[in-house]
């Protein structure tokens, strides 16, 4: 795993940019895995500033991790509307080539099959990002994910529900489950960006780098891919 520590937010966000950039830029057609999340929010906003200067997205295609079941796209806090916020309506990235799981499938099965054959349609994802839960989830793979999982309908762990609650009005209103790219859909990446920013995630980051490889902690299975940049600021760094 290649670690590079930077300061803080900010330059995490700068330097993780500059990645996607660089992907872009080598590879006009690439296909993205993208992230929600309080974490990739200052990636988006330098992304759609290099559009500004002239980046062309017409040609990517992007899948993005996951969505909360029963959220309809047009939802606040829905990761479709997040995804159109602060990305998708400020480039030119083309509607049709940005996937999105639909949370409010009535068929919630047939959708993850869906999704997975989708994402194997395009050619499989050339780079993705990832954040990290306080709990070492990973799109919404919770401790415990079985390594094999493809994209599947999951159970929200209690701490995720309460980190999550601070977008929305009451606890009560946290969807419990959610659709999420499994470890086996992720690991299948070409390349991995795993960013990280500020003390909360400080055991989550170490965990995942030096911890054991283990369900228990979904992101310490990125141990096992050959190519996982971690982008994270002294503060998550702290434990390392
Ligand atoms: C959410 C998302 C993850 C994200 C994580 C951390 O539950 N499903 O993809 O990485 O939690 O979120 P944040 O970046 O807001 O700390």
């Amino acid at each position: 795993m290649n670690i590079v520590v930077v300061a803080n937010y900010d330059s995490m966000s700068a330097e993780v940019a500059k990645l996607l950039y660089a992907q872009i830029t080598r590879k006009p057609t690439s296909v993205l895995g993208l992230a929600t999340g309080s974490t990739p929010l200052g990636v988006y906003k330098l992304l759609v500033e290099y559009h500004a200067r002239g980046t062309d997205f017409s040609r990517l295609t992007t899948f993005n991790l996951d969505e909360y079941v029963g959220l309809a796209p047009d939802h606040p806090q829905s990761y479709n509307y997040y995804m159109k916020e602060n990305l998708f309506s400020k480039v030119n990235l083309k509607p049709e080539n940005t996937h999105v799981p639909n949370g409010l499938a009535p068929d919630l099965e047939a959708e993850c099959q869906r999704y997975e054959e989708l994402i194997k349609k395009a050619g499989g994802i050339d780079l993705q990002i990832l954040g990290i839960g306080t709990n070492g989830h990973i799109g919404f793979n919770e401790p415990g994910t079985d390594f094999g999982a493809i994209t599947h309908v999951v159970d929200l762990a209690e701490s995720t529900i309460r980190d999550n609650s601070r977008f929305f009005a009451s606890i009560d209103e946290v969807p419990t489950r959610a659709i999420s790219m499994g470890i086996k859909t992720i690991m299948q990446a070409k390349e991995i960006i795993l960013m990280a920013s500020g003390g909360s995630k400080a055991d989550a980051v170490y965990a995942a780098v030096h911890g054991p490889v283990t369900p228990d902690v979904p992101a310490s299975v990125l141990q096992l891919h050959p190519s996982v940049t971690l982008v994270v600021d002294q503060a998550a760094a702290s434990k390392l």
